[in-house]
């Protein structure tokens, strides 16, 4: 683990605009997580197209609550309106806190930070979603490490209270208790860990998905008797091949790499059929097909 460097105290942050780069399903989601908390929220997307699915995520998810009668018409349009949406990331010059979400791709996401740190002002977080790259390295592409931080949302990221603030060697005291006491201004259970491919909850869990992965593959029991056994044997909210649907093969074919090149836990060596799958455009709940056939996004038809 991390142990970052003693610092003077400084009055804490005040956090009032939100800045999120990438509104795929993650940062779609965090966008309205702070949004439904009264924070201004701008959300930057590389084009148009990327800005229009952003909106469409946003719609989505909080007509789903609309439906449910845990918001009304007037609170969803007070909340979205509260999210600004722009192609420039110089629109987050204001912004107290930025929270990037784009692919995991180090490149993309460090090119990002430079960006960024040249943009917002001195005392501005900057913070990643990564779930599994460096956030060291990330910080290394700005001119004050200091205020670089992970911070780990769960999907889907309004209804998961988890999020990993992961600290780097070099993060600022200052800026992981402001950033603590601002997660929990949303409802959110923040915990803190070091900077290991990974963190906490998916070095433990991604080893149990890919174990139930390598079982569907090898033909042991169907996958309806996978999900159900830690669904009703272990009391899980979904099972481990219908939660490989949710979060994207690709992504977890990405998460499993990572952390298999770093620690070498052949737990974590992607079993084959996760590449295969991927290969073939089976990505889960987003392609409408993984394990499982989706009519929609939310629900899985038996074929
Ligand atoms: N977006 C927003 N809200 C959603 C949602 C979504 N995609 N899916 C479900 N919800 C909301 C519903 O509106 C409902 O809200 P309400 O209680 O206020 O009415 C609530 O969640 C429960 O939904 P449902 O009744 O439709 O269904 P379930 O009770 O089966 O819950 C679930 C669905 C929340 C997805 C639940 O099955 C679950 O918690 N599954 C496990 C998810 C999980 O493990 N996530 C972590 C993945 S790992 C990760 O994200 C790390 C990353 O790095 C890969």
């Amino acid at each position: 683990t991390s142990t970052a460097p003693e610092s003077t105290a400084s009055a804490a942050r005040t956090f009032t605009t939100i800045g999120v780069v990438g509104l795929g399903t993650m940062g779609a989601g965090i966008a309205e997580v702070f949004a439904r908390h009264g924070y201004a929220v701008v959300g930057v997307e590389i084009n148009d197209e990327g800005v229009e699915r952003g909106r469409q995520h946003l719609g989505h998810s909080t007509g789903r609550a609309v439906q449910r009668e845990k918001m009304t018409e007037a609170e969803q349009a007070e909340l979205l309106g509260r999210i600004t949406f722009s192609t420039e990331l110089t629109d987050l010059a204001a912004a107290d806190l930025v929270v990037e979400a784009v692919v995991e791709s180090m490149a993309t996401k460090k090119a990002i930070f430079q960006r960024l740190d040249g943009i917002v002002g001195p005392q501005t977080v900057l913070a990643t979603n990564t779930s599994s790259l460096s956030v060291t390295e990330l910080s290394s592409a700005t001119s004050a490490p200091g205020r670089v931080i992970g911070v780990h949302f769960f999907n889907p990221a309004p209804v998961q209270d988890l999020v990993e603030v992961v600290q780097t060697v070099v993060t600022e005291p200052s800026v992981l208790d402001d950033v603590q006491a601002l997660l929990a201004t949303l409802g959110k259970s923040p915990v803190v860990c070091g900077d290991k491919a990974g963190f906490i909850a998916n070095t433990l869990l991604f080893g149990y998905l890919n174990h139930a992965a390598s079982m569907y593959e090898g033909r042991y029991a169907t996958r309806e008797d996978i999900d159900a056994g830690m669904r009703f044997g272990c009391g899980y909210p979904m099972g481990p091949l219908a939660l490989l649907d949710l979060i994207g093969l690709d992504t977890a074919y990405e998460i499993l790499e990572t952390m298999y090149r770093q620690g070498r836990d052949r737990l974590h060596a992607p079993t084959p059929i996760l590449k295969q799958m991927v290969t073939a455009g089976l990505l889960g709940r987003k392609t409408g097909r993984g394990f499982y056939t989706y009519e929609g996004p939310d629900s899985p038809v038996v074929v």
